[in-house]
C-alpha cells in the first residue's frame, strides 16, 4: 500500500488536458490513472485547484491499492480501509462514497463497498450518517477508460484509492451560459475551454496578470477575473471592447480589469512592460481555418508584441487544425493555419517562444483546435 496526500479526479471529457491543468496547478504531479493524479499536500494547493476547469473531486489524505491479476474483494478492500482511517479519520460521523473510474475494478459492487467499509469502521464515536456525515470517505475504482474519444497512451492499471473529499471543493466547471451574458457573439468561448486555458497558464503559483489581445466579448478575460486575477485585455474592434467591459462588469469577479482598442501587434505599446505575465487568447482565422494562412500575420504579430511586453511569460492558445489531429499522438504533419505543424512550431519560434505543450481538441467533423502552451525560446 502507497500513502500520498492529495488526489484529483479528472472531468471525463478531455484526460490529457486535466493532467495538463494538474500538472499547471500543482508543478509536479503524479499520474496515476488517465483521469486520476496524486501530489504532495502543503496547504496552497486547495486554493488554486479551487478555480480548475476540469478537475471532478478532490480527496485528501489519501492511500491506495494497485490490484494486479489476483484481484480484491469488498471485505479485504475495507480492512485496508479501516488500517488507513485509524490515522486518518477523525471522531465524528462519516459516510462511504464509491465511485467507478472507466469500467471500474474485478467487477467490484460499489454499494457492497461502502456497506463493508461503513460496518467495519462505524462505532459509537464514529456513526454513519449517510445524509449529512461530518466527513465523506471518498473511494475510487479505476479501471480501462478509454471513452473521452481523445488518444491517450497513458498507463492504465487498476487502481483503488480512498480517502477524505473536500467538501468544499465545487466540482466539474461548468461557468455560467455566455448567452446569459449582456454582450454575446457566437466567436464566445466556451467557459470551460476558457478556464482551462487561464489555468494553463499557471506556473503553480498564478501570473501576475492575463493578458488578452483578442478579447472578443470577454471569455476569457471574465474566467480571469473571476479567479481574482488582474486582466488586461484589447481588440481591434471598439465594439467588441465595449462589449467585454459590459460582461466583465456584469460578472463582478474580484480581479480589477483595463480594457483598450488596440492591435494585437502593439500591446507592448498600450499596456508598457509587466513582469511574470500570461498572454491567453483565441486568435482569429479565417473561414477556411486549418487550411489557409489567414490570421496568421496577425497571430505571429501578437506573439512578438508579447515577447516584448513581457520577455519572460507564458502564452497559452489555441490554433484551427486538420481533424487528423485527433487521430493518434500528435504529428509534425498535421496542418496547422495552412502549414504543417512542425513549420507553424518553426515561425512560433521566429518570435521568441518555444511550444512546450499542444492538445488537440474536437470543434466539429471537419475542424479540431489546438490548445497550445508557450514560454520563452531562451
Ligand atoms: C476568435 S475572436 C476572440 C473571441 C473571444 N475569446 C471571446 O471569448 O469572445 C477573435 C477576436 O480578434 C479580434 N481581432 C481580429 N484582428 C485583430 C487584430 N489585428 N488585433 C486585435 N484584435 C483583432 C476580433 O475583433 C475578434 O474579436
Amino acid at each position: 500500500m502507497g500513502a500520498s496526500n492529495l488526489a484529483l479526479v479528472g472531468s471525463g471529457w478531455h484526460p490529457p488536458l486535466f493532467r495538463e491543468e494538474a500538472r499547471a496547478l500543482l508543478g509536479s504531479i503524479e499520474v496515476l490513472h488517465p483521469r486520476m493524479v496524486s501530489s504532495s499536500q502543503s496547504g496552497a494547493e486547495l486554493g488554486r485547484i479551487s478555480g480548475a476547469s476540469l478537475v471532478d473531486e478532490v480527496i485528501v489524505s489519501t492511500s491506495r491499492l494497485w490490484i494486479d491479476n489476483g484481484g480484491i474483494t469488498a471485505s479485504e478492500i475495507a480492512m485496508h480501509v479501516d488500517e488507513w482511517a485509524q490515522s486518518f479519520l477523525l471522531e465524528g460521523s462519516f459516510a462511504v462514497r464509491a465511485r467507478n473510474l472507466g469500467q471500474g475494478v474485478c467487477d467490484l459492487s460499489r454499494r457492497e463497498i461502502e456497506a463493508e467499509i461503513g460496518a467495519r469502521i462505524s462505532g459509537e464515536s464514529r456513526p454513519v450518517d449517510l445524509e449529512d456525515p461530518d466527513f465523506e470517505i471518498a473511494v475510487v475504482l479505476a479501471g480501462q477508460d478509454d471513452s473521452s474519444g481523445y488518444w491517450d497512451d497513458t498507463q492504465q492499471n487498476n487502481l483503488i484509492l480512498w480517502g477524505l473529499r473536500d467538501g468544499k471543493f465545487a466540482g466539474t466547471y461548468n461557468g455560467t451560459s455566455p448567452t446569459d451574458r449582456p454582450f454575446f457573439k457566437p466567436v464566445t468561448l466556451d467557459p470551460r475551454l476558457a478556464r482551462l486555458m487561464v489555468s494553463l497558464s499557471f506556473s503553480r503559483d498564478p501570473p501576475s496578470m492575463i493578458v488578452d489581445p483578442f478579447c472578443g466579448t470577454g471569455g476569457i478575460a471574465i474566467e480571469a477575473s473571476l479567479l481574482g486575477l488582474e486582466v488586461l485585455a484589447s481588440d481591434l474592434d471598439s465594439r467588441m471592447v465595449e462589449g467585454t467591459k459590459s460582461n466583465l462588469d456584469w460578472a463582478m469577479g474580484s480581479g480589477s480589469y483595463k480594457i483598450e482598442r488596440c492591435p494585437a501587434d502593439s500591446i507592448h505599446e498600450t499596456w508598457g512592460e509587466v513582469d511574470g505575465c500570461s498572454f491567453v487568447f483565441d486568435p482569429p482565422y479565417g473561414r477556411n481555418a486549418w487550411t489557409s494562412e489567414d490570421g496568421l500575420d496577425v497571430f505571429l504579430g501578437a506573439l512578438s508584441s508579447a515577447g516584448k511586453m513581457c520577455p519572460g511569460g507564458t502564452i497559452c492558445t489555441m490554433l484551427p487544425s486538420s481533424p487528423d489531429a485527433l487521430d493518434g499522438p500528435l504529428s509534425e504533419e498535421i496542418q496547422v493555419m495552412g502549414m504543417d505543424w512542425a513549420m507553424m512550431k518553426e515561425r512560433i519560434r521566429e518570435t521568441g517562444w518555444s511550444v512546450s505543450m499542444a492538445s488537440p481538441v474536437r470543434v466539429h467533423k471537419s475542424l479540431s483546435r489546438l490548445v497550445v502552451l508557450c514560454h520563452p525560446a531562451h
